[in-house]
């Protein structure tokens, strides 16, 4: 793995196969209100629409209005059967496949939203989204201070909200074909409830 994070970075207490841990559907939300319509505000500011990915899904993708036809793309089938906004649907487990089951160019954005911590190849994974998106489309992550620890990366759980922005920008970078990420938090300061905190960057595309 990229020699940039130190050694252990991406183990986990439960190293055992993703697919046992998600078999239970949790049709739950993750963070709270303020934070969900956060999350949504941000993909209207950022006008996403059209073919788009979420990828790391569940049952709710946090948009305010449904892209025009959203893929997710997740662990559990009951979770992503119940998503409303969806038209396609994917089980593909990205830390036992760290590749997209995409073309080239198919979608204009994609999203993943608390759950970056839970990838262990990260930067192929990023790498391989920069190639599904089209130019200029952004890759939106976002992420608040709770997650599962057992399947967390170590990394994760050792580290402070500002740390997590820091290693998501770098995910960007290491996996190249992106511009320099943006890093916001998109939740008031000092206010009680979840916090949002987002890093996302367009595609430089170099096949066009
Ligand atoms: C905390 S939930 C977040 C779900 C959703 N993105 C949301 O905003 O509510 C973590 C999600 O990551 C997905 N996930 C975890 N490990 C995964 C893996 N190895 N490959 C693909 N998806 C994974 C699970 O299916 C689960 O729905």
């Amino acid at each position: 793995m990229a020699h940039e994070f130190p050694d252990g970075f991406f183990e986990r207490a439960d190293e055992s196969g993703d697919a046992r841990f998600y078999s239970v559907p949790r049709l739950v939300t993750h963070i709270d209100d303020g934070a969900i319509a956060a999350v949504g505000v941000l993909y209207e500011e950022l006008e996403i629409d059209g073919d788009v990915l979420d990828v790391m899904s569940s049952w709710v993708s946090h948009f305010r209005r449904a892209p025009e036809r959203l893929t997710v793309l997740g662990m559990n089938p009951t979770e992503l059967a119940a998503n409303p906004q969806a038209r396609a649907r994917v089980v593909h487990d990205l830390n036992a496949r760290p590749t997209l089951p995409f073309d080239d160019d198919s979608f204009d954005a994609v999203v993943c939203c608390v759950s970056v911590d839970y990838l262990v190849h990260p930067i192929t994974v990023f790498r391989d989204v920069a190639r599904v998106l089209r130019a200029g489309g952004p890759f939106v992550c976002t992420f608040s201070n709770r997650c599962f620890p057992t399947k967390a990366i170590r990394g994760w759980l050792y580290t402070s909200d500002e740390q997590h922005c820091a290693i998501v920008a770098q995910y960007f970078r290491s996996a190249g074909g992106y511009e320099e990420p943006v890093i916001e938090q998109r939740t008031p300061r000092g206010v009680a409830g979840d916090p949002v905190f987002a890093v996302w960057s367009r595609s430089v595309n170099s096949r066009v």
